[in-house]
Order: structure tokens, then sequence, then C-alpha cells
């Protein structure tokens, strides 16, 4: 595919580079489009781990002098990668930027759940070819979860063909090669690999800020009949238990204060592993011992939420007592048509479990409205489900048809108004509850790890409780970084206000 003219001047590197190594697979040609079909496979393929020194001896200075920015959209899940691509950018000399005129690469990290989330970046293209029209030297890449479609990486070498590089959420570590690629080829470089078993460790990272996040685990095998995430980020794969005690260890000594264990499906942490036998509930209690003060995981699914794991997530500790669940849906009908293989029964079972093992736990969901043949009495399900659990927060979404996936065959039978409507009473209920749930905070004393001033105002800390609650209150820049308690003055729907209380907690800091 070539490219449109001006994308052919491009500001060469200022070293000789010699031949490429194709250590990885040896591909002759940087020409490899995605597949939905081969990415819905799930083959027998032994997963490796390997262990990589990042950046090729050959990358590590191409970037002095030059500036990077990189658009992150969707989950947890890309604003890790893209911390793993700040860090490998950063290991060849670049420097960040926020500014994008004055940036020498901008990659868009791509999100590809909903329609909206892929317009948004149709839209940042537009703005993008000007910019590269009076810039020609800068190269522009997208990555992520719409780069594994094909539909998306065919529009974009029509209609965008001043794009410099697409490559997949399984080729990110290539990112040093294909970047070099792109500096001396005259075509575009597309390197999606559709099917992928190997997790790749020792990538750099760069984290910033008090918290972190660690993979446990990649992909997703569950296959939601509405869902894309198991074609863009292919099988489920789990990190080695020793890889990730080494990883949370290393961040403990570093001074971290709070970690997120990611996964698309957590609690299906090591049922790929042939060798031991290790679930997601040994690998909290593992976690558990490690010093860190707060420790969260995303996202669970409710399907494989076992015993073991709620009695480790009694114990408590660092394991903070809130749990994300997304549900989906309150109708087994629905949930059945979804594939998401529960039942309302079996949800709300697990619920009380949870709730009887962690009195004071905080639930929040997900939730989508509009599935196809979504009738009004399966809604009013889901409006029932909702005020029996009581979740503090809930993200809502309406069902958004997505190509290749089953649930996009199905007939789309609900008009959108009716989609519309049915967010608004699920939105409604929620900031009801929330706000309800918020109330009985008032005049308790709450930890609160306190991230800085506030982004809406600066005479204000802004922090976040074991929870996950945002909490504001008055104090001195210097808290940041520090664990303060915070009595809670003035709740509301989304924000708990407070005032420091006079005793403080002696220890974590
Ligand atoms: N792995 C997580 C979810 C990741 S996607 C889990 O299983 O819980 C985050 C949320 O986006 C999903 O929980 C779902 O509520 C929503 N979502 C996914 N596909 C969607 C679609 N096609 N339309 C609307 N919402 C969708
Ligand atoms: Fe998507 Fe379902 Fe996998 Fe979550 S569990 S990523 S909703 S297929
Ligand atoms: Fe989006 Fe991919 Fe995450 S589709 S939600 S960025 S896994």
């Amino acid at each position: 595919m070539r490219k449109g003219a001006a994308a052919q001047v491009k500001e060469l590197p200022t070293q000789t580079i010699g031949k490429q190594a194709k250590s990885d697979k040896d591909y002759s040609i940087y020409f490899q489009s995605p597949s939905l079909k081969d990415a819905k496979k799930r083959g027998k393929e032994e997963v490796s781990v390997r262990y990589e020194s990042a950046i090729p001896d050959d990358m590590k200075t191409i970037g002095e002098g030059k500036r990077y920015l990189i658009r992150t959209y969707g989950c947890q899940m890309n604003e890790h990668d893209t911390e793993v691509m700040k860090g490998m950018l950063e290991d060849m000399g670049f420097e960040a930027t926020e500014d994008k005129r004055d940036a020498d690469v901008i990659l868009l990290n791509t999100c590809a759940i909903r329609e909206n989330a892929e317009d948004k970046v149709f839209g940042e293209l537009g703005h993008l070819k000007t910019l590269k029209q009076e810039k020609p030297g800068l190269i522009l890449g997208v990555c992520g979860c719409m780069s594994q479609e094909e539909t998306v990486v065919n529009r974009i070498m029509q209609k965008h063909a001043f794009v410099d590089i697409i490559f997949g959420t399984h080729n990110i570590h290539r990112l040093p090669v294909l970047l070099k690629e792109a500096y001396f080829s005259k075509e575009m470089v597309v390197e999606v690999w559709s099917k992928e078993g190997d997790i790749i460790e020792n990538l750099p990272k760069k984290r910033e800020g008090m918290k972190a996040w660690v993979n446990i685990m990649y992909g997703c095998d569950k296959f939601c009949t509405y869902c894309i995430v198991p074609y863009t980020r292919g099988k489920e794969r789990s990190r080695r238990p020793e890889d990730v005690l080494a990883e949370i260890r290393d961040l403990a000594r570093q001074g971290f204060k709070e970690i997120t264990l990611l996964g698309q499906n957590v609690n299906a942490y090591g049922k790929d592993f042939a060798d031991i036998s290790y679930t997601f509930g040994d690998l909290m209690d593992d976690v558990r011992k490690i010093d860190i003060p707060r420790i969260r995981f995303t996202t669970s699914h409710p399907r494989d939420f076992d015993d073991r794991l709620i009695e480790v997530l009694a114990k408590r500790g660092n394991l903070v007592e809130h749990i994300h669940l997304p549900v989906q849906s309150g109708s087994t009908e629905v949930l059945k048509r979804m594939s998401r293989k529960y039942s309302r029964e079996h949800y709300l079972e697990l619920v009380s479990k949870i709730k009887r093992a962690i009195p004071d736990v905080v639930l929040s969901t997900d939730i989508i409205v509009g599935f196809p043949g979504e009738t009004e009495e399966q809604f009013e399900e889901t409006m029932s489900l909702v005020r029996e659990v009581r979740y503090d927060s809930a993200f809502t979404f309406i069902y958004s048809p997505r190509d290749g996936t089953p649930a996009a065959a199905m007939e789309d039978n609900v008009p959108d108004e009716v989609k519309k409507d049915r967010l608004k009473r699920l939105n409604d209920l929620m900031a009801t509850i929330s706000r309800e749930q918020n109330e009985l905070l008032r005049g308790q004393t709450v930890e609160v790890l306190v991230e800085g001033e506030s982004k809406t105002n600066p005479d204000v800390l802004s922090g976040r409780t074991r929870t996950n609650k945002l909490v504001h209150f008055q104090g001195s820049k210097e808290l940041a970084g520090r664990f303060v308690h915070v009595t809670i003055t003035e709740p509301q729907t989304w924000l708990l206000k407070g005032e420091l209380a006079v005793a403080q907690p002696a220890k974590v800091v």
C-alpha cells in the first residue's frame, strides 16, 4: 500500500541502522493485516514466556532530540500498554510532550469496544491529517484494539493513507523495530498478528504517580456475544506467578502505594497453567503478604468467582473491600443470549456470599441496555437487580453492535429512543442509590490516599478511599502521595466532601 506523497518525506534518524534483526518471526515484508476469523480460533499451542532485552542496541539513541505523544482510549489494559510503549520510547531516547505540534511521533492507542470509541479515533485522525501535511517528518501510528479489526485497517489504508504505522495489541513489544522500519520505508508499515500465544516479560514501563497497574493475564476466552475483546486481545494467557510477584515486590520497594491487578477476566487466572495448580485466589493470598498498602483487581467475571477467592478477600489487610463485578443484565434470558454463562439467581447468590464474608464491601458493575431482543420486562429485571444489590457505582452502556461478534447477527430490534430512555432510567436509579450509599458515610472517618490538587479546584485536595470513592478536602499540598484520615461532612452523588480528621494514621504514609 503506497502512502500519500506528503508521508514519503521523512526526517531520518541521524545514525545508520543495519539490517533489521527480525527476531520474533521472520517477516520479510512489513505488511500483515488482521483477521477476526483467525483471532477467534483457540488452538492448543504452547504459550511461551519470553524474557526480552527490550531495545535493540542500534535503537537506543534513535529518539534523541525527538518527542513523542501517545493518546490513549479505552480501558486500564490500554492505559497500561501505553506505559509500556512510553517505557520503550524513552529507552530509545525520546522525550514526552503534551503538545501534538511539538511531537515527532504520535501514537493513537485505540479502543474498539463500542462504535463511539472508534468514531473518536477517526475524528482525531482527521485533525492529525493537517498536522502531518505541515510536518511530513512526523511519524503517525495507530495501535491498540481497533488495529486488530480488518475493517479498520482497510479504512485507514484507503482513507487515511498518511498514517505511517499500524500495529496490533500482540505487537507492542515490536514498536522499536516497527518505528525503525517506518523511518526508512516509503510504505505504510502494518504489523498485526491475529493470534499470539507469547507473553513478553521485562519490557520497560513508564509508571507515574503512586498507583501502578500490573497485568496478571492477557486475553479473554469468554466470548460474550456482544464483545469484541476476545478477538482483539487473543486467548487467555496467564503470567507466571513468580513474574507477577517479582514485579509487585519491586513496585513495593519503589514505594508505590496502590496496585491494581489487571486482566479481562482475572478470575480465570491460572486456568491455563499445565504444570501447576494455582488460582487467582492463591495469587491474591500471596500478593497480600507483600508490603503494598492497597491491592485492587479488575475485572472479575461472576462465573469464575470462587469460594477460595472470597475467603482470601475476607482476610482484608491490603486487599481492599471494593469489587467490580459486571452483571451486564438482570434478566436470565438476556444473560443467556449474551452467553454470560450465569443466571440472575447465581449472580445474586454470589453477591450474598460476598456480602456475608465482607459485610462492608462496596460493589460496582457494568450494565448494557438495549441488547437485541431486550423487552421492557427484561429491562425492569435489570432495574430490580440494581435495587437489590445496591451498587455504589455503575458504568452503563447502550448496546453497540460490533462486526464479527455473534450479537451483531441478531436483530437489533430495540428502537434508539427506547435504548436512550432505558439508559436514562437506569442512570437516574443509579444516581439515587449512589447518593444514598454515600449518605451512609456522613460523619464517618475514612482512610484516603491523597492524589493531589483537585482537577476542578486547586484549593482542594483530592484522594480516594479504599473503596475507590473520590474525596475532596482542604489540606496542604505536601500531603500528596500520603494516607490521611478524612471525616466526611458532605456526601454527594459522585463525591464525598470532608475535613482532615484530628487524629491521623500513625503507620501508612
Ligand atoms: N472484561 C470485562 C469487560 C471489558 S469491556 C468484563 O467482562 O467484565 C467493559 C464493558 O464494556 C463491559 O463490561 C460491557 O458492559 C461493555 N461492553 C462491551 N461490549 C459492548 C458492546 N458491544 N456494546 C455496549 N457495551 C459493551
Ligand atoms: Fe468481553 Fe465477556 Fe471477555 Fe469481558 S468476559 S472481555 S465482556 S468477552
Ligand atoms: Fe477497549 Fe480493547 Fe480495552 S476494546 S475496552 S481497549 S481491551
